[in-house]
């Protein structure tokens, strides 16, 4: 299997190299996917990996797992978690992936539940990656992931505004006033004033998140004229907000208060802390859902869009925060079909084979029912 992928990776180099490169970014008509995958296959699609056989507490900052920082041809993107997987080693530290390596490198690393995992990876593989080649960035487009399947897919990687990437992050600008995937110290000061003021002893706690959350939210209706806050954006934007009072806390420690220290590892550093250990059991969507609750119940909000600055349009017809199947069907049903409105061939095929990987998902904590927007196989 392992020798398999080498030859893709060699194939989709090959190729890389071959065409110039603009042109493998305009993405391919029907026939010139055809003739593509007569001459390279198409990439072989993995099952989601199963939950870890060892959930225990680990020393994940080890020797086999340095820090090196990013390469000048190393991608890094919006996503502090990732962004450190890949400079341990447990992501290929080009930053482009497949979406079962995510899987494996945030179970692995951070101890995320194989639902919430499976969950967070399809869904942006869907949204970001090559379902030809089986490979998606971790930030910006890039070539490396090999040719892309016919426009309106954007294969765009997870910095692609709009999609998985949204307005309103805690260490990021919105799009309209900058790079969205970068690192913005301005914002992290702002993180550090709202944990000193709301959290306890000032580390980022589930109070601070709360407030932190909400004031970005009311930040960019102020000032952004363009801001979008609908689904599926509302999820990632709350879950976010949660994830590092657990997963970037030690889990020796484990008292969901992270410390600015280990903050600024992770999120400005793209480190994990010396010594770091990560969560001592899976975190699965049983114990973060009630966190993302209570955030919300702390300054509710309904979904919508801005249209000019202060002037915040409800979108009645895009699902709320609390309805988790209505948010998976929206992505499934319109965002998806949004770039990929008529697939064939082996490309519905593997977006098909994604589709049930994401299912797989949602199914086991929440009761959704599985939408087809592809047909059944
Ligand atoms: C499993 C696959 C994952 C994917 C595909 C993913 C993807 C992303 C993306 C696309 C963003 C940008 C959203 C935005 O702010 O516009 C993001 C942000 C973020 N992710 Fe991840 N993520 C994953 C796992 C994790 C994990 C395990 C953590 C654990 C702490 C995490 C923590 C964060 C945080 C804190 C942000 C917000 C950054 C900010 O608002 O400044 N992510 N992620
Ligand atoms: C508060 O934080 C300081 C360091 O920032 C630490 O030395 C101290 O032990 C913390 N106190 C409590 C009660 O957690
Ligand atoms: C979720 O995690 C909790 C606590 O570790 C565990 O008891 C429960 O069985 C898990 N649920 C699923 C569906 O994995
Ligand atoms: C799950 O959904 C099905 C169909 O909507 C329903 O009949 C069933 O009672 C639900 N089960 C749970 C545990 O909510």
């Amino acid at each position: 299997m392992a020798k398999f992928s080498a030859l893709i990776l060699i194939a989709v180099i090959r190729l890389a190299v071959a065409l110039p490169s603009y042109e493998s970014l305009v993405g391919l008509n029907e026939r010139e996917i055809n003739e593509y995958i007569a001459r390279h296959g198409v990439a072989e699609i993995p099952n989601p990996p199963l939950p870890l056989a060892d959930g225990s507490i680990k020393l994940v900052n080890n020797p086999s797992h340095p820090f090196i920082p990013a390469g000048p041809t190393d991608i890094r993107g919006p996503c502090p978690a990732l962004n450190t997987l890949a400079s341990h080693g447990y992501l290929p530290r080009s930053g482009v992936a497949r979406p079962d390596q995510i899987v494996t490198a945030v179970m692995e690393g951070l101890n995320l539940g194989n639902d919430f995992a499976k969950f967070l990876a399809y869904q942006a593989f869907l949204m970001n990656g090559n379902p030809l080649t089986n490979l998606m960035s971790i930030g910006m487009k890039t070539p490396g992931t090999g040719p892309d399947p016919p426009k309106p897919a954007l294969v765009g990687g997870l910095s692609q505004h709009g999609t998985f990437e949204g307005d309103t992050s805690m260490t990021r600008v919105d799009a309209f006033f900058g790079d969205q995937a970068v690192f913005n110290e301005d914002l992290f000061q702002k993180f550090i004033a709202t944990s000193a003021k709301f959290g306890f002893n000032g580390t980022y706690d589930i109070n601070a998140a709360a407030e932190l959350r909400n004031d970005r939210l009311q930040d960019s209706i102020k000032t952004n004229p363009q801001l979008v806050f609908t689904s599926p954006r509302i999820i990632s934007a709350y879950s976010e907000a949660v994830f590092p009072t657990i997963f970037f806390v030690d889990g020796r420690l484990n008292n969901r208060q992270l410390t600015i220290d280990a903050a600024r590892h992770f999120f400005d550093f793209q480190m994990m802390p010396a010594d770091f250990h990560r969560q001592p059991a899976p975190v699965n969507f049983t114990m973060v859902d009630p966190l993302t609750k209570a955030i919300f119940n702390k300054h509710p909000f309904s979904p919508g869009v801005n249209h000019g600055k202060n002037n915040f349009v409800l979108q009645p017809q895009t699902p709320p925060l609390a309805d988790f199947c209505g948010i998976y069907e929206d992505i499934v049903l319109r965002v998806i079909p949004g770039q990929y409105p008529r697939p064939h061939g082996v490309l519905r095929k593997a977006l098909n084979k994604n589709l049930g990987f994401l299912f797989g998902a949602v199914h086991a904590e929440h009761n959704c029912t599985q939408v087809f927007p592809f047909g059944r196989d």
